[in-house]
């Protein structure tokens, strides 16, 4: 069982039945907890990823449990693809009520080396795919009377964080793109609002907090526990780390009337982290 899934939904069950929700970067992390909770509350969940392994075993993972799932191959930096995909979501089951633009590309390097393929790689999955992916559904959304978007954001550029000037200004930028949409696709009764999780510990993360291989340190994994537990103790005012449930529940949330009159939002989950770094 996931983190995620370990969590008992707080949500009524039967909650989104009927409705349709296609996740970007639903197969892994974040976005298959976002998926599951969303599949659990009774939505079919379309989860899109670039790559057909995580699709595959996150597909498996959710119809195993009866949730009504299916699985479609998508680079959202691809205008065309992401249009002729949306499409085909709404033929095949008549509405798209919820669009989660989760897909994110990022990782740490230095600015003034960065290639110019680097910085476009990242900007086009955070920036343009959100973009792309909003402007497809958004034809569906109107004519069926309204819809939700939730875009993925982040805390890091509301201080600067070096080493990371793509995906900070993408994020920005996803941001900006919340607010403009949500007040433009209002009269469509489209409702788009964004996330900005805190720390949650994928892969990366765990890679980040591992002492370096030439540490003499014999078990490198129990060290990284520790200095994560040590950083929850003393980085995260809430006390521990963000589990992909954490989000999944604002989405949720969200997604349901509950959010009915919430547009232009950007929410951060974060255990109050970003709040008490910028006080140090
Ligand atoms: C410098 C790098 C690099 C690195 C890739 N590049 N990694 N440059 N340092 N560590 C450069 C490559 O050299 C290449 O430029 C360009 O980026 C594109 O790389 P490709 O591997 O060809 O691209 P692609 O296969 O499209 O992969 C996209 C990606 C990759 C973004 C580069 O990292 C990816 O697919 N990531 C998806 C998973 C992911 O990152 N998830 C994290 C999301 S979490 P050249 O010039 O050589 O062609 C998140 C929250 C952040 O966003 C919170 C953090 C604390």
């Amino acid at each position: 069982m996931s983190d995620s899934a370990a969590m008992a939904s707080v949500f009524r069950s039967g909650l989104l039945d009927g409705q349709v929700a296609l996740v970007t970067g639903g197969g892994t992390g974040i976005g298959f907890g976002i998926a599951e909770l969303l599949a659990e509350l009774g939505a079919h969940v379309v989860i899109a990823s670039r790559k057909p392994a995580h699709l595959e075993a996150a597909l498996a993972a959710l119809t195993s449990r009866g949730h009504k799932a299916s699985a479609v191959s998508l680079d959202v930096r691809d205008p065309e693809r992401v249009t002729a995909v949306v499409r085909e979501i709404a033929t095949q089951y008549g509405r798209i009520d919820l669009l989660v633009n989760n897909a994110a590309g990022n990782f740490y390097a230095p600015s003034a080396t960065l290639s110019p393929n680097a910085w476009r790689s990242v900007v086009e999955i955070d920036l343009f795919g959100t973009f792309y992916c909003s402007q497809a559904v958004y034809p569906i959304m109107a004519a069926q009377g309204g819809g939700r978007i939730v875009s993925t954001s982040m805390t890091l550029h509301y201080r600067g964080w070096p080493m990371m000037a793509h995906a900070t200004a993408a994020k920005a930028g996803v941001d900006a793109l919340t607010r403009t949409l949500s007040v433009e696709w209002a009269p469509q009764r489209i409702r788009v609002n964004a996330i900005a999780p805190g720390p949650i510990p994928t892969e990366g993360v765990r890679k980040a907090f591992m002492p370096p291989a030439d540490s003499g340190i014999p078990d490198r994994f129990a060290a990284a526990e520790d200095r994560m537990a040590e950083y929850a103790r003393t980085g995260i005012p809430l006390g521990r780390w963000g589990a992909p449930r954490d989000i999944a529940n604002m989405v949720a949330f969200l997604a349901s009337p509950a959010g009915d009159w919430i547009t232009g939002a950007i929410f951060v989950v974060d255990g109050g982290e970003w709040l008490a770094k910028a006080t140090t």
